[in-house]
């Protein structure tokens, strides 16, 4: 049993080091593991329920990846609407049922505390899978794990996170374990969408460099790790602001000439227009093999707090 046996995932500042450490060397086993054709059975006589009241693709679709690859089963509810959510049933009671179905929940909610709310009506462990505008934590472990795989190290990197880091919950979770590290942050967005203070605070407070700046350009010239991501239509309640603001920031292969050439590109994706198409064939353009590599990531996080890993 380690530290991680029957906790929640729910934000991720919540981790200690030696926890992200594990994390990560729990995926590269089970990564390794699959690549080798093994068949696991990890999680066997487990049952996964994911439960998505927001749209997603990768990230239930990776969950549930990483449970089968695990030996395991899955229970979905794949959009609010197809469950008794719709007929007001709280969430409360939601969990409270669906506790009695599977061993591990993962919550995808648009309200932000969403999967702390669930995680305090169940004893199983409850996994964020995005709640609203706040946390992506298990997405901000993908992505660590992908800088890892990509750059070979985490400590000394410049890494631009440009876009909508208001409503952004990928770079907000992201800024944060990163400030586990010895990174310096470029903070790249308009006025409007800039970081919440709360976030930048808690990263200085963590001795991390940090520059805000609307300059794409500057980043891209000064950067190891370039996370783009989109601008976040669905949080904004007036749609003349996002018609304002949703080409804030186009990667184009032209403005790549300007850029380290280890530099490595991600997105969290779905992408929209923020990287034009003609960037994937850039060979640091990391964001496919970034999205894959949720699935050794969710493996390990699904043994590890199932006390299976
Ligand atoms: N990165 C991410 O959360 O993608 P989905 O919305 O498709 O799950």
């Amino acid at each position: 049993m380690t530290k991680l046996s029957s906790k929640d995932v729910l934000r991720s500042d919540q981790f200690s080091k030696a926890e992200i450490d594990l994390i990560m060397e729990t995926a590269r086993t089970y990564e390794a593991a699959v690549d080798a054709g093994e068949v696991l059975d990890v999680m066997k006589g487990k049952v996964l329920s994911t439960l998505f009241y927001e749209p997603s693709t990768r990230t239930r679709l990776s969950f549930e990846t990483a449970m089968l690859r695990l030996g395991g089963d899955v229970i979905t509810v794949a959009e609010a609407k197809s469950s008794s959510a719709a007929k007001g049933e709280s969430l409360h009671d939601t969990i409270k049922t669906v506790e009695g179905y599977a061993d591990v929940i993962v919550l995808r909610h648009p309200q932000i505390g969403a999967a702390k709310e669930a995680a305090e009506a169940t004893d199983q462990p409850v996994l964020n899978a995005g709640d609203g505008a706040g946390q992506h934590p298990t997405q901000s472990l993908l992505d660590l794990y992908t800088i890892l795989k990509e750059q070979k190290k985490v400590d000394g990197l410049t890494i631009a996170l440009a876009g909508d880091l208001r409503n952004g919950r990928t770079v907000h979770s992201l800024a944060l374990l990163l400030a586990n590290y010895d990174v310096r942050f470029l903070f790249v967005a308009p006025d409007a969408l800039r970081m919440p203070t709360e976030i930048v605070e808690q990263v200085k407070a963590a001795g991390i460099d940090v520059q805000e700046t609307e300059n794409l350009s500057q980043a891209i010239c000064e950067a190891d790790v370039l996370y783009m991501t989109r601008i976040q239509r669905e949080r904004f309640e007036d749609p003349a602001e996002y018609e304002r603001l949703k080409d804030a920031f186009i990667l184009r292969n032209d403005a790549l000439a300007s850029a380290k050439p280890s530099l490595t590109i991600m997105h969290p994706l779905p992408r929209v227009n923020e990287i034009d198409p003609d960037v994937d064939a850039f060979a640091g353009a990391a964001y496919f093999r970034q999205s894959a590599n949720g699935v050794p990531i969710r493996m390990a996080l699904l043994a590890l707090v199932s006390g299976r890993a």
